[in-house]
């Protein structure tokens, strides 16, 4: 488990379903542009098909970022396989340039190959199956991608950040929270006793909670967040992560601040 950084070291750069102001969402195409563009992680989302199969897609339908509709959890893996997953993001004229095989719905274990050694993972597990939670812990776990922090979990259901949690306690996994959640000293300490951070909506960040999280020894990640001024203000909160669709600005950021050599 990871849960510790040097002080005053800048926030890991987290592109939110990959790089999804450059590129369809939760795309090869999106990941591989995310680590081109000085990512240090990319962010996605995970589902389980009819037959078993972790696919990555926000939505627990196809309907919004495909040009198919229906349930992920009624679509077989070859049915899902055949949909564009980039024609929405372009207005149905996908340019030429660009390789179709990299615009579909992907399995997660296209995108271990894809990441592996190159920029870390943070899965967040949509909805409550213990199969599709087993699912990810094994797949990450055989890409040793667990015990070193190179995939991090989270969920925002607390039973799946709990069941990670037992099926792997040398995970790093951090509870989300929504809009709006109460973070006061009883829910960080309540956090502590099975995660190793919070991922907060950026506007529940304050001092205050930067320091009780710090004080347990959670690490504190806010979503999502693409304004300039925004991650400049949460760079100099301490924030341990910045999960954003604006990649690239972040990652400019951190480098305009952070000391040579540092
Ligand atoms: O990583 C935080 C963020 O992904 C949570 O919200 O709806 O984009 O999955 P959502
Ligand atoms: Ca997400």
């Amino acid at each position: 488990m990871v849960s510790t950084r040097p002080a005053h070291a800048p926030p890991v750069v987290v592109a939110h379903r990959g790089a999804s102001a450059l590129a369809p969402e939760n795309t090869l195409l999106a990941y591989s542009t995310a680590i081109q563009r000085g990512a240090d992680m990319v962010e996605l989302d995970v589902h389980l098909t009819r037959d078993g199969r972790i696919v990555c897609i926000h939505d627990a339908t196809v309907d919004r970022t495909t040009d198919g509709t229906g349930e992920v959890s009624s679509l077989g893996f070859g049915e899902l396989r055949r949909l564009s997953a980039g024609e929405w993001f372009y207005g149905g004229e996908v340019p030429p340039s660009l390789d179709p095989a990299d615009l579909r719905v992907p399995e997660l274990a296209e995108v271990i190959a894809l990441v592996r050694g190159r920029c870390r993972l943070l899965v967040e597990i949509k909805g409550r199956q213990p199969e599709l939670t087993l699912g990810v812990v094994r797949a990450l776990r055989e890409a040793d991608m667990l015990s070193n922090g190179a995939a991090v979990l989270q969920s925002f259901d607390e039973g799946c950040v709990r069941a990670v949690a037992s099926l792997a306690p040398e995970s790093t996994r951090l509870q989300l929270t929504p809009e709006g959640f109460e973070l006061g000293p009883e829910a960080v300490e309540e956090v502590a006793s099975y995660a190793s951070g919070i991922a907060c909506h950026e506007s529940s960040v304050t001092p205050e909670l930067v320091r009780m999280s710090h004080e347990r020894g959670l690490l504190l990640f806010a979503y999502t967040v693409n304004d300039a001024a925004r991650m400049r203000a949460l760079m100099r909160l301490g924030l341990d992560g910045i999960i954003t669709d604006e990649c690239d600005r972040l990652a400019a950021l951190v480098h305009e601040t952070t000391p040579r050599g540092a």
